[in-house]
């Protein structure tokens, strides 16, 4: 348990250091097609595009965070108060951006979702603006966490699955698979992008247990039964939970900031 902890105080550090709920400056562009963000870093593939009403964003490495990112929810609004409106647009992380030109690259959609009423076509025209943005919480409204059996998975022998509508904001930073019933645990390893995989799979039924930050620790989620024992790969299964939490984190000075 101790070793647990001092693993989790690590992982906790490792990943609290953005300052999340601070509003950070810089800028954004977008992509002319939705290609880029589905063939993207995190993993989701094409399933991506029917993700938030197709507002997505790809971001620079220390917003990916070498996979952690994936499914993080931003508030993003363009600086020019002439062309942009105060609400922004609220975008789901679906990619790395390996451009550094700036820190968002978003969909088509999302960037013009930006505008004042009648200006997209202005905001398209400059293709970078000046942004700010703050991540806040993800709302999947009446959707539970999702598991994604990946093609890669070979039953018995070989497990990978990936996370889809992510609630609240909170990062998955452990995840731990079990037969349904049992309590003989085993760890899942992130292989890339928000993709956990094992090659000690449990049989029957799967139940899965997840770490994430929440409040200013890390959190269990239990999902007790998430996979029938025939699971299939390409199938994507309801985990019956969903997480509501908002990591919390030191951030002063912007810890009590409004966004005006
Ligand atoms: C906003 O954008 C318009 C059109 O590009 C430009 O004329 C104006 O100067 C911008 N305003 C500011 C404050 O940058
Ligand atoms: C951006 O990327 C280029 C090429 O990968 C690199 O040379 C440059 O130093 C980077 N700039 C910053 C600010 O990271």
């Amino acid at each position: 348990m101790a070793l647990f902890l001092c693993f989790l105080f690590f992982l906790l550090s490792s990943s609290a250091t953005a300052c999340d709920r601070c509003v950070h400056q810089t800028k954004a562009a977008y992509f002319s097609s939705s290609a880029p963000l589905s063939s993207g870093a995190c993993g989701y593939g094409s399933l991506a595009l029917g993700f938030n009403g197709g507002y997505l964003a790809a971001g620079v490495s220390s917003l990916y965070r070498d996979g952690v990112g994936c499914g993080a929810c931003f508030q993003i609004r363009c600086k020019n108060e002439t062309l942009c409106s105060r609400a922004g647009t609220k975008v789901i992380l679906a990619d790395l951006n390996r451009n550094n030109q700036t820190d968002f690259v978003l969909s088509r959609r999302a960037f013009m979702a930006m505008a004042n009423r009648g200006m997209a076509s202005n905001v398209l025209k400059l293709g970078v603006v000046d942004v700010e943005y703050k991540r806040i919480p993800c709302n999947y409204k009446s959707r539970n966490l999702a598991v994604r059996v990946e093609e890669t998975s070979q039953r018995p022998h070989y497990l990978a699955i990936k996370f889809l509508y992510q609630g609240g904001q909170t990062d998955i930073i452990a995840v731990d698979v079990a037969q349904v019933g049992s309590s003989n645990w085993h760890y899942m390893s992130r292989n890339y992008g928000t993709v956990w995989d094992t090659n000690r799979v449990p049989m029957g039924p799967l139940q899965f247990r997840l770490v994430v930050t929440g409040g200013f620790d890390g959190k269990w989620i239990w999902a007790p039964n998430v996979l029938p024992s025939d699971w299939k790969a390409g199938m994507i299964y309801d985990s019956g939970v969903q997480i509501s939490d908002v990591a919390q984190e030191g951030c002063w000075p912007c810890d009590d900031q409004d966004w005006k």
